[in-house]
């Protein structure tokens, strides 16, 4: 399942807000697109990238993320000249252990591999659903362990939502929704988690949508799949989701006063 991730983060597409070229911190929400250790630093979670070949290209050993170089977010954080976000669960330690003081100024990753927009994807892998990464996101706030001010004018990335069009496929969980009202129930999350984050006091969120899943290797293995091309249900249902990325996207500025919003 490893080299699923892999895949998963060379197709996601991705482009850059802007107005944030001043931004000085980042809050990363999602799956291993974006996993910079967090699945490590989580003992009882079986999706791990804390091997061989992983890292190799940039940190030169595995660091917990999902390829072999920097994550899409690790690039943004060079194009704005600030540091990488270090995984929450590895500030958290260094927070209870005493090492640190506070939580790092430049933002916090909380992305974990596995996990889906959907509560119900992957829960046996021991994976921190997305909804669990923002209730610990609300929770340093709650605390003032992160200052709101910071997080007005820090940049937001979303990225999930493969994981769940995946395991639609699977053929042990027969769907009980059919594809089109799956994908509904995605964007109902989706839009669930926009509205908790912008309350949280986020102004500048970057929704990224994920890129044709039905292509990777590991579709093979599904059973109807074709072999010797992709999988266009797969596709199809993307397609569908990332439709829908697009209306919430094109709302934000209207429903949510003040948000600048891209996907
Ligand atoms: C970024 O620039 C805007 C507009 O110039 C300003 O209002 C905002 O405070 C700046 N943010 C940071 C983090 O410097
Ligand atoms: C505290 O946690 C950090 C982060 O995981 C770790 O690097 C450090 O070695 C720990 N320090 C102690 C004293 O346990
Ligand atoms: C560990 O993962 C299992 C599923 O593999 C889950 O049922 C359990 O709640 C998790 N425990 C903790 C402490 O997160």
């Amino acid at each position: 399942m490893e080299k699923l991730f892999l895949i998963l983060l060379l197709l996601s597409s991705c482009s850059l807000l802007v107005s944030s070229a001043n931004a000085s911190a980042i809050f990363i929400f999602g799956d291993s697109v974006f996993d910079a250790g967090n699945n490590h630093f989580n003992k009882n979670c079986s999706a791990q990238a804390d091997f061989p070949p992983y890292g190799s290209s940039f940190f030169h050993r595995p660091t917990g993320s999902f390829t072999n170089g920097r994550t899409v977010a690790d690039f943004i954080s060079q194009f704005l000249g600030i540091e990488f976000q270090k995984p929450f669960l590895e500030a958290q330690l260094a927070v209870v252990n005493g090492s640190r003081k506070d939580y790092p100024s430049n933002g916090i990753n909380f992305a974990s591999a596995g996990s889906g927009v959907l509560q119900a994807t992957n829960p046996d892998w021991g994976v921190i659903s997305i909804q669990q990464q923002l209730r610990q996101f609300q929770a340093l706030i709650q605390q003032n362990q992160i200052d709101k001010n910071l997080v007005q004018n820090s940049l937001f990335l979303v990225e999930s939502g493969s994981i769940d069009i995946f395991n639609y496929f699977l053929p042990y969980d027969t769907p009980t929704l059919d594809p089109g009202a799956f994908v509904q129930a995605m964007l109902t999350e989706v839009g669930d988690l926009i509205d908790q984050i912008y309350k949280l006091g986020a102004r500048r969120i970057a929704l990224f949508s994920p890129g044709p899943v039905g292509c990777i290797p590991a579709r093979a293995l599904l059973p109807g799949a074709p072999v010797d091309k992709c999988f266009g249900k797969m596709n199809l249902m993307v397609k569908k989701y990332n439709k829908g990325l697009e209306s919430l996207v094109t709302d934000m500025p209207i429903k949510y006063p003040g948000a600048a919003s891209l996907m």
